[in-house]
């Protein structure tokens, strides 16, 4: 039942099945060029970080998978995108490669002289694409070429990785045929995961390499872009009743055009909507005296994603009440980007956010309580109206290094090369009876990018103008630019 089931939802081939057909569809085509890859990783920082991982499992065989095509509905697929530890060990991006394994293979040096010694040697299974020797190439819809398209050879693979590449039949055999039994089989993949794997492979992500950081200085640049290309279009998103979704809309063709896609789901927040954290219908209108909270990123096709937020006021210029909440979150974002030092603690980044927007409500009037009593552990009044992190590291996941332990993460110092996001926000509901009346429906967000340098941090998203004047100056500007009118 349940196989005639899956049987009835695949629509896709209904290719005749005779030898006839066959023998005619895979022959009489011309030799054809390989397919050119649309990425190029960097291999020498990439064998450098399995080098590191290696010593870590010494005797240990690690597998980690780049995961299969999943399902949207039936028998459609999404886009593909490797698992982030498979990206980050092989340097491939874009979407290669659905079914492919990296193998480290535990094995034992003996060398005259030196004393044995473990190491790994590390190998790249590939899912291969049906060429035109089978009838695959036009029955099967997930890898054969006329469905799929050419996809990179094992050759290339193997080039452009610098990792020993082979068909993904030898998988199976090569696993068996171990000449060292490991001591243990650790694996990353959809469907399970060996804890002490994943973590280690999410804790060498947070300090980025020098490749890391040039890729991240791109996806920001692509999303500055963006933003410019939204602002650009914002009296179209006026005048159309989900307003919402042509922001959404031109920022993702930007990212589409520039980059691999969207980091994560575009947050299009027009006035009240911006109060939702994660708002990410985008259905709303976008009205001219309030304010749009765009939090979009970029992902270039290293999939590195930048994770921006700017709050803009839709007609070019803030009123007073929403100049105050402005105010007031840019200050906790400024403050905290002054802790963001090497030897400060990254949770101190958002203990300092969190005293400025204490203080400042309590200044506007918001804070029912003493800003001192507020900020005491079992109080916390403030976080009514910001109940997210300040903060989250940030890399080839818009959250990266997510299962890193808590000592290494919020606990631990902040090191050069760490890149992640300060992003305090303050957020009014329409029925929040806490609030004064001139301040309901209103959320700002300001969100920036951050490199720990050798002695301090780098502002990566500066030029993306934050400011009150700059953004506005800027904001007029691109309304003024043709496509605009
Ligand atoms: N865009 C999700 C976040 O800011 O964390
Ligand atoms: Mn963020
Ligand atoms: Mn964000």
């Amino acid at each position: 039942m349940k196989t005639d089931l899956k049987r009835r939802a695949d629509t896709r081939s209904r290719a005749p099945k005779s030898d006839n057909f066959a023998k005619y569809m895979t022959t009489s085509w011309a030799d054809s060029a390989p397919v050119e890859p649309v990425f190029i990783p960097e291999k020498s920082f990439t064998e450098v970080r399995r080098e590191k991982l290696s010593k870590m499992f010494l005797g240990d065989r690690l597998i980690i998978e780049a995961g299969d095509l999943k399902t949207r509905s039936n028998d459609v697929d999404y886009r593909f995108r490797p698992n982030s530890a498979f990206a980050y060990f092989t340097g491939l991006g874009v979407d290669l490669e659905p079914g492919a394994v990296l193998v480290f293979n535990p094995i034992v040096i003996k060398q005259k002289g030196i004393p044995p010694h473990n190491t790994h040697t590390c190998t790249l299974y590939i899912d291969s694409m049906k060429d035109r020797s089978s009838t695959e190439f036009y029955e099967s819809s997930t890898h054969g070429e006329f469905w799929i398209g050419k996809r990179l050879s094992l050759e290339q693979f193997e080039q452009l990785t610098g990792i020993t590449t082979k068909d993904k039949t030898a998988l199976k055999s090569d696993l068996k045929n171990k000449i060292f039994w490991p001591h243990k089989v650790r694996v990353i993949s959809d469907s399970k995961n060996d804890d002490r794997l994943l973590e280690t492979a999410s804790e060498m992500r947070l300090v980025k390499d020098k490749y890391e950081i040039e890729q991240m200085r791109k996806a920001i640049i692509a999303t500055k872009t963006g933003f410019e290309r939204v602002i650009r279009n914002l009296t179209r998103a006026k005048n159309s009743a989900r307003g919402e979704r042509i922001v959404e809309g031109e920022f993702y063709a930007n990212a589409l055009e520039s980059g691999n896609s969207v980091g994560y789901e575009t947050i299009a927040a027009a006035g009240e909507h911006a109060t939702t954290l994660h708002w990410i219908q985008n259905t709303g209108a976008v009205r001219e005296n309030e304010l749009l909270l765009l939090d979009a990123g970029v992902e270039v096709d290293s999939l590195y994603t930048a994770d921006i937020t700017r709050t803009m006021p839709i007609s070019g210029e803030f009123n007073k009440w929403q100049r105050d909440i402005y105010d007031l979150v840019l200050l906790a974002a400024d403050e905290a980007f002054k802790v963001a030092t090497p030897g400060k603690k990254f949770r101190d980044v958002h203990d300092r956010a969190m005293e400025v927007i204490a203080e400042g409500l309590s200044r506007l009037g918001i804070l029912g309580v003493d800003p001192k009593v507020a900020l005491r552990e079992d109080q916390q009044q403030h976080r009514r109206w910001m109940c997210h992190g300040t903060s989250h590291h940030l890399g080839i996941d818009v959250h990266d290094c997510a299962h890193a332990r808590e000592q290494n993460y919020r606990d631990a110092e902040l090191k050069p090369g760490m890149i992640f996001t300060i992003e305090p926000g303050l957020y009014f509901k329409n029925d929040d009876l806490l609030v004064p009346a001139q301040y309901r429906g209103i959320g700002v967000r300001i969100e920036d990018d951050i490199l720990i340098t050798d002695d301090g941090a780098e502002n990566l998203s500066v030029s993306i103008p934050r400011s009150p004047e700059h953004l506005t100056s800027w904001m007029k500007q691109l309304m003024n630019e043709e496509g605009n009118a």
